[in-house]
């Protein structure tokens, strides 16, 4: 299938590993151009030195930002548009998880959990949309969590926030639909990536990532195992191409069948 994503230019927020990293290479393999950032110097270009090497001839090009940041996320969106030559794909990828139950969340695990998860995606859609309104086109992809929709505890912080951003994809399809922005959500359950160590080290430091995995799993995953990013990436490319041209305001599960709803 064609996605018809041949000259479209993306940027990729917090594509310098994981899941971000695996939408950068589906959409080069597909034909676009790709702007992708981290606020790690080192691996940014590390990186984008990977998917040149994977896809020389595309355009592929690296800056260091945070998202968390107004100044550097509009400086981010202006670059990626400068030489990309414009900007038809906003992918908001980047982010974290901050395990945590609500007795041990600080006030600042609330707010920078609120600021990289939320805002990032509020601003990085807003310093977008000028160059979204140029693109014949327009797409944008938030990467979101089932917990936004199946709340636990232990991811209290995950569960609250996503909530809130899959009412900001919904809504801001039903502000943008009339100029045909089409913004769409991919909920992950559990996906491996680096920020899974993370998280073993804070709830299971005594176990190794298989036993670690192998639990979670059992618990919570039909499938009974952990997705790879290059299962998340074929979804967002398909979001961002043009056979998902009467797709807007959805939320899609890549999440092996988690999630205990309807
Ligand atoms: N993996 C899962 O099971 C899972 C489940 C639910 C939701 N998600 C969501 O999926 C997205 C990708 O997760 P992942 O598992 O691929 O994580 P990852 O492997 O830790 O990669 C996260 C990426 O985001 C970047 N990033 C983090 N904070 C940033 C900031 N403030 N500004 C700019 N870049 C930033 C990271 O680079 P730097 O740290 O160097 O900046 C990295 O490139 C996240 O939003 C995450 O919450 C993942």
């Amino acid at each position: 299938m064609d996605l018809g994503l041949t000259g479209r230019r993306a940027l990729v927020t917090g594509g310098s590993k994981g899941i971000g990293f695996a939408v950068a290479a589906e959409l080069l393999a597909e034909g676009a151009s790709v702007a992708i950032c981290s606020r790690t110097p080192d691996e940014v270009k590390r990186a984008a030195d990977e998917l040149r090497s994977s896809h020389p001839d595309a355009e592929v090009v690296d800056l260091v930002a945070d998202v968390t940041d107004v100044e550097q996320v509009q400086t981010l969106v202006d670059d990626s548009a400068g030489r990309l030559g414009g900007l038809d794909i906003l992918v908001n990828n980047a982010g974290g998880a901050h395990p945590g139950n609500f007795e041990t969340l600080t006030e600042e695990d609330w707010r920078g959990d609120l600021d990289v998860k939320l805002f990032s995606q509020i601003r990085c859609f807003r310093a977008a949309l000028p160059y979204l309104r140029e693109s014949t086109a327009p797409r944008v992809v938030n990467v979101n969590a089932v917990y936004g929709k199946y709340p636990d505890p232990a991811f209290f912080a995950t569960t609250v926030i996503r909530a809130a951003c899959l009412n900001l994809n919904k809504v801001l399809a039903q502000e943008f639909g009339a100029e045909r922005i089409l913004v769409n959500s991919v909920n992950i359950g559990f996906v491996d990536t680096p920020q899974w160590e993370n998280i073993r080290r804070r709830r299971a430091p005594d176990s190794s990532k298989e036993e670690f995995f192998g639990r979670l799993s059992e618990a919570e995953v039909p499938l009974g195992r952990f997705g790879r990013a290059d299962e998340v990436s074929g979804l967002v490319a398909f979001l961002a191409g043009s056979r998902a041209s009467y797709i807007t305001g959805a939320v899609i599960d890549v999440a092996g069948g988690m999630g205990k709803y309807v």
